[in-house]
């Protein structure tokens, strides 16, 4: 299982938020089959974003069907209070949105205690300094590239000079954190955003489009410019 500790590879991450709900073992079948690597999972709970997916009883049901490596990026408010559930459902990493927490500090420390990897999220509009104290505690950085509650939508393209300038902060300070992007990603943008520096890559919509999805990821890969870079 890839967990990043590669520098020179990329991590693929289809989001099963473009699945059908009522096939998840398929499609869990079905990324694993083209190589991705992490099963990114979307949780919305209509109120931090306008729509609502699923909860810990589906991610414990999808941890019964695969092996793969659990994603679980929370848009929740107040994810403190669930997180004991989406760990003992399974997760592997928690991701939770610094907008999203009040004790962001403490909240990082709980899933890290857990023995699972933490990641914090910012939405395109949140600056960078939100981390400035946290930096220590996170596994990994997730820089929203759309406005998070739905797929299907167009990359900001502000988020390539953001990734940049947190590319270049991790380098400096934390270069084992990885840096994930999350919204509007396919093959026709996977150069500009991995030469700007990310190296996890989530796609949902043009995964699950995609007619040939081994093709699809193996793409990702060849054109991503992070090989090698650092
Ligand atoms: C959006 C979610 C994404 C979504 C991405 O709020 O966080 O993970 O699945 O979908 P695409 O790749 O279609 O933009
Ligand atoms: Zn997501």
């Amino acid at each position: 299982m890839k967990t990043g500790t590669d520098k020179n590879e990329i991590i693929v991450a289809p989001s099963i938020l473009s699945a059908d709900f009522t096939r998840l073992k398929e499609a869990l079948d079905t990324i694993k089959d083209a190589g991705g690597d992490w099963v990114h999972t979307d949780v919305m709970d209509g109120h931090f974003v306008p729509n609502l997916t699923i909860g810990p009883p589906v991610i414990k049901s999808m941890r019964k069907q695969t092996d793969m490596f659990i994603d679980v990026h929370l848009m929740i408010e107040k994810p403190e209070l669930l997180l004991n559930d989406f760990i003992e459902a399974g997760a592997d990493m928690i991701t939770v949105h610094a907008e999203a927490c009040t004790h962001l500090n403490r909240t990082l420390q709980v899933i890290r205690e857990a023995g699972i990897k933490a990641g914090v999220a910012l939405n395109p509009a949140t600056p960078l300094n939100v981390l400035d104290y946290v930096l220590e505690l996170v596994d990994m950085v997730l820089i929203m590239t759309v406005n998070p509650g739905f797929g299907g939508q167009k990359y900001i393209p502000q988020m390539t000079e953001k990734i940049k300038a947190l590319r270049e902060r991790l380098n400096r300070s934390c270069p084992n954190v990885l840096l994930q992007i999350d919204g509007g990603i396919s093959t026709n943008n996977i150069t500009e955003v991995t030469a700007a520096g990310a190296n996890v890559i989530v796609a949902g919509s043009a995964f699950f489009n995609a007619p040939d999805k081994s093709r699809f990821v193996s793409e990702l890969r060849e054109k991503s410019a992070f090989i090698g870079k650092i």
